[in-house]
């Protein structure tokens, strides 16, 4: 399963899966493409010498245009699945359809809760007392794809957005890599807006 990666910071679930496909004969990350020159997780391709791309955002481009010539980048690495890790952009309707059923997603909530940005500090003031990370298919509907694993994490009343990011990216790291392997296995797909595991509704 060829394995293409969209960043746009840190990378630390890129190196989750980095790692995890060390273990995984069945995935092979084939690239990194970041919207930002300066993330960390270029960094982190290159030491482990895996091929990387920018496309960078053009001023006063469309967000179709810019999809358009994102697609043309992927389709350089011919990816079976593709992995957004942090990718801080929202994606045109057209490149969702185009990729629908092989592209996943990592969010920082329980989703449906606590869509769209600063999760930790939404779970903190509504006083939740479980949080935690959420990966999905992607579909055109932000951070709305069906859900195929989450991981949940306690929330103290001592803790801050440092504290509780920390406990979820910890487990975003367990997760993520362990569904890029059901994937590259075959045993994950997406149906009418559902996804199954083994052939069952997850
Ligand atoms: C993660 O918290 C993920 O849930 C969200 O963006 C963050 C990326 O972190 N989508 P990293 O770049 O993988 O460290």
């Amino acid at each position: 399963c060829r394995v293409l990666v969209l960043i746009s910071g840190n990378g630390s679930n890129l190196q989750a899966i980095i790692d995890g496909c060390d273990d995984n004969l069945n995935a092979d990350v084939v690239g990194v493409i970041s919207n930002k020159p300066d993330a960390y997780g270029l960094v982190r391709a290159h030491h482990n010498e895996i091929d990387t791309s920018c496309v960078i955002a053009h001023v006063g481009e469309s967000r179709e245009e810019y999809d358009e010539r994102l697609s043309a980048s992927i389709e350089k690495y011919q990816p079976d699945l593709i992995v957004l890790a942090g990718f801080m952009r929202i994606l045109s309707d057209k490149f969702v359809r185009r990729y629908l059923g092989k592209m996943i997603n990592i969010h920082p909530s329980l989703l449906p809760k606590y869509t769209g940005l600063h999760t930790h500090q939404r779970a903190i003031d509504a006083k939740d007392t479980e949080h935690g990370a959420s990966v999905h298919f992607v579909i055109p509907e932000l951070d709305a794809g069906p859900v195929i694993l989450q991981a949940k994490v306690p929330v103290y009343p001592e803790d801050d957005v440092q504290t509780l990011a920390a406990r979820v990216h910890e487990q975003e790291h367990a997760i993520y890599p362990l569904v890029v392997k059901w994937f590259s296995l075959g045993r994950l797909a997406m149906k009418d807006n559902q996804a199954f595991l083994d052939g069952e509704l997850i």
